[in-house]
């Protein structure tokens, strides 16, 4: 059954309020293991009966970040980054977007910077897994044992910690494309996630809409100004990620690349998929 679609402000504020639209089961992608276990215990995932405590370690943990120079940190690797690379064209996304805010947010968790690179292949790991639906796999799993001994182990504050890396890495490298791209094009910037998801436990009405039992609720976020949720799993990490964008379109501003616009590769829902850089002065 296609999902309803849940559009218009009012309605999709409605519809993330109503208890009864719980997050979805895990799809078939993931195995029994160690990653759907960590999947089940996130806060994102999770329905009321279990979400508000879960919810609190997960702002504790955020919490403890906030003084962090998120924006300094941000600007200083992508600089870093920039100024390392000797290739005339990359892809800023890649290179940058799906880099530099989870390092960031590892540093803040205090990981050492030798082990920076593992952490982030792990996060990346779990995430084409939980987020982008590839299979589960014992690299994933091996992976979510890793962080989870790393971040407290297996327990509330542990679930927590590797959520907030988890839920950094695939959104703030939208939300850096979607500023990159908005400022090339001068134009209005598109929201950096689309939809969530969110399945009928009983039945219930979003104002005129029967939504059945069991039925799939894709609820918009692209034109509605919720691009950061709302309601009870309205995100906990907004102003971290914009503390990391800023400071990462401060490291573009300084140096002599620029967007190919018409290189761009694109998602199926509009998005992009590659943001190809090059040197001014270098295009062919
Ligand atoms: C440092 C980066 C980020 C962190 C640490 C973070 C953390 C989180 C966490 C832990 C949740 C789950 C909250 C819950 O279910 O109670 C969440 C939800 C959410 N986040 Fe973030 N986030 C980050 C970046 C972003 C960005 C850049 C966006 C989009 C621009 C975003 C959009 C959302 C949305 C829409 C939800 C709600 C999902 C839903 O209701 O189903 N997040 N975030």
């Amino acid at each position: 059954m296609d999902p309803i679609i849940v559009t218009g402000a009012a309605l999709v504020e409605a519809a993330l309020l109503d208890d009864t639209l719980v997050p979805p089961d895990p799809p078939p992608n993931l195995e029994p293991g160690e990653t759907r276990d960590l999947r089940q215990r996130m806060a994102r995932f999770s329905p009321p009966e279990t979400h508000s405590h879960r919810r609190a370690a997960v702002d504790a943990a955020a919490a403890e970040l906030t003084v962090y120079p998120f924006a300094a940190a941000a600007r200083d690797r992508s600089a870093a980054i920039l100024g390392a690379t000797d290739d005339a064209r990359f892809d800023a996304i890649e290179r940058l977007g799906l880099a530099v805010p989870v390092e960031v947010v590892a540093l803040a968790l205090g990981v050492p910077e030798p082990d920076l690179v593992g952490v982030r292949h792990d996060v990346r790991s779990i995430a084409e897994v939980i987020g982008r639906q590839q299979r589960s796999s014992p690299a994933s799993d091996h992976a979510t044992a890793r962080l989870l001994q790393r971040f407290g182990g297996d327990t509330p504050a542990g679930v927590a910690t590797v959520s907030l890396l988890y839920q950094t890495h695939d959104a703030t490298a939208a939300l850096f494309g979607s500023h990159l791209l908005a400022r090339r094009r001068d134009e209005a910037r598109r929201s950096a996630v689309a939809a969530t998801i969110r399945c009928a436990t009983a039945a219930t009405m979003i104002g005129s809409t029967a939504i059945p039992r069991g039925a799939t609720v894709s609820v918009d976020l692209d034109s509605t100004g919720f691009e950061f949720g709302v309601g009870p799993h309205a995100c906990p990490g907004r102003a971290i990620a914009e503390r990391i964008v800023a400071g990462m379109l401060d490291a573009i501003d300084a140096v002599d690349f620029e967007l190919c616009v018409d290189d761009v590769e694109w998602q199926p829902d509009g998005r992009p998929r590659t943001l190809p850089m090059t040197r001014v002065g270098e295009r062919s």
